[in-house]
């Protein structure tokens, strides 16, 4: 039989612990303290109901849900925020998750007019415009094109909007949490206007849902032609409908909203529907007047996840875990630093997992913590050489008077007991 934990077959219970954690402590750098209790630990010597009796049967749940002692990792949302839930927001709890893949039911949601509920047998999806022959797909028919499964980030470009003037939210959920990571199945766009044949003339796509809000989007045709997907998958099973079920547009670096849900037309234009409608969405203002437009690319970024305020340092001093996460809209990220004392000193951490352009990278920091207040902040670098800027350098460049494209570095702020909250230093 394999041997897993590297013991000894003969070892007892006590000696494994006793390994266990002299393992453990060795790879964090320090002493992990405390566990010598667990020789009279009534968890260890008590006998529980889940020793004695059977549990429910593999009929009890044909859907799972999380265990109910993680009840509490669930999408929040701030109720002052915005006017009404129907056209809102709520949150990842990227403090609560580990790895690069946000789990389906725990992606943030924004929708401006609701979630809309399509039977899918009744969706359909029309290209129209300047092609040679407009089409009309069902489910079914879409499903006939080759298939590709990507892993990709998916931000809003108001992530950390709130945080432009200063520290405003206790939370990584709140200040970094517009953003998920999932496995999408597909189809190439390109394929499917390749199939209705876009004229020369078409420069634009604009893309469009089934739901009340319509949420007409244009996306470059170059951009449409290179890697974005019509899905209808996420994480191997149908998009949930907070998710645009049956069919979203991904449109991978890309800014949040021309993720197109509820995907119903693509329109091949001359150009961008934004200028048509007059629309002043989706630009940001600058201080000299002018307006930074088709801003789309989602620029590098990080946070750390762990320790942050709703994730406080509850061990006390010595080995201690930062995790974090870092992306960018230009490709893989190719390094994290991380610092302790307020971008004085930085430290690279660890990436681990897959390192996928246009995902979430997951990064660590294992260090020996000796209880003194810690400012925390971690700072990403992408393939291309973009460096994550401070959030002054963000202001001094843009101004104050914006929301979207935040991706300053964030600072947590750790006091002696552990307690962490959200600060800005200069
Ligand atoms: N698509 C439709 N049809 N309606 C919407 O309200 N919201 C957009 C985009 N696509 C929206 C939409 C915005 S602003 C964002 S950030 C993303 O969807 C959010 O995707 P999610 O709900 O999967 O997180
Ligand atoms: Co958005």
């Amino acid at each position: 039989m394999s041997n897993p934990t590297g013991n000894r077959p003969d070892a007892s219970r006590r000696n494994f612990l006793k390994v266990g954690l002299i393992g453990s402590a060795a790879l964090a750098g320090g002493l992990v303290s405390g566990r010598a209790a667990a020789a009279g630990d009534p968890a260890i010597t008590e006998i529980k109901d889940w020793n004695r009796f059977s549990g429910e049967g593999v009929d009890a749940r044909p859907y799972g849900t999380p265990s109910e002692f993680e009840s509490g990792v669930v999408r929040r949302s701030v109720p002052w925020l915005t006017a009404d839930p129907i056209s809102s927001v709520n949150f990842t709890p990227l403090h609560e998750l580990e790895g690069i893949i946000t789990p389906n039911g725990l992606c943030f949601e924004r929708h401006h007019a609701g979630i809309a509920v399509i039977d899918p047998a009744e969706h359909r999806l029309m290209i129209n415009g300047l092609v040679e022959q407009p089409l009309v797909f069902t489910m079914a028919d879409l499903k006939r094109f080759p298939r590709e499964n990507r892993v990709y980030f998916l931000e809003c470009a108001a992530n950390s909007g709130m945080e432009w003037r200063g520290a405003q939210l206790n939370g990584c959920q709140y200040t970094h949490g517009m953003v998920h990571c999932v496995m999408y199945t597909g189809v190439r766009l390109k394929d499917i206007l390749n199939e209705a044949g876009v004229k020369p003339a078409g420069t634009w796509l604009l893309a469009e849902g089934a739901d009340a809000s319509a949420m007409g989007r244009s996306i470059p045709m170059e951009k449409a032609l290179d890697d974005c997907m019509v899905a209808f998958a996420m994480n191997g099973e149908a998009l949930r409908p907070e998710q645009g079920y049956p069919l979203r547009l991904v449109v991978p670096g890309w800014e949040g909203n021309m993720w197109i849900k509820w995907l119903r037309r693509l329109e091949v234009g001359d150009q961008p529907w934004q200028l048509r409608e007059e629309t002043s969405k989706y630009t940001d203002l600058l201080p000299s007047g002018k307006a930074r437009r088709f801003t789309f690319t989602m620029e590098v970024k990080s946070v750390i996840t762990n320790p942050s305020p709703q994730a406080p340092i509850v061990h006390g001093k010595g080995a201690t875990v930062l995790s974090g996460l870092a992306w960018s809209g230009n490709g893989t990220i190719k390094r994290v630093d991380v610092s302790l004392d307020g971008g004085r000193n930085w430290h690279a951490a660890r990436i681990d997992g897959p390192s996928l352009p246009r995902a979430l990278h997951r990064f660590y920091y294992e260090f020996d913590w000796d209880g003194s207040e810690l400012f925390l902040q971690s700072r990403a670098m992408d393939e291309q050489g973009y460096v994550q800027p401070t959030k002054d350098e963000l202001r001094a460049a843009r101004g104050e008077n914006t929301i979207y494209h935040n991706n300053g570095i964030q600072t947590w702020h750790v006091n002696p007991d552990g307690v962490v909250e959200n600060v800005e230093i200069s």
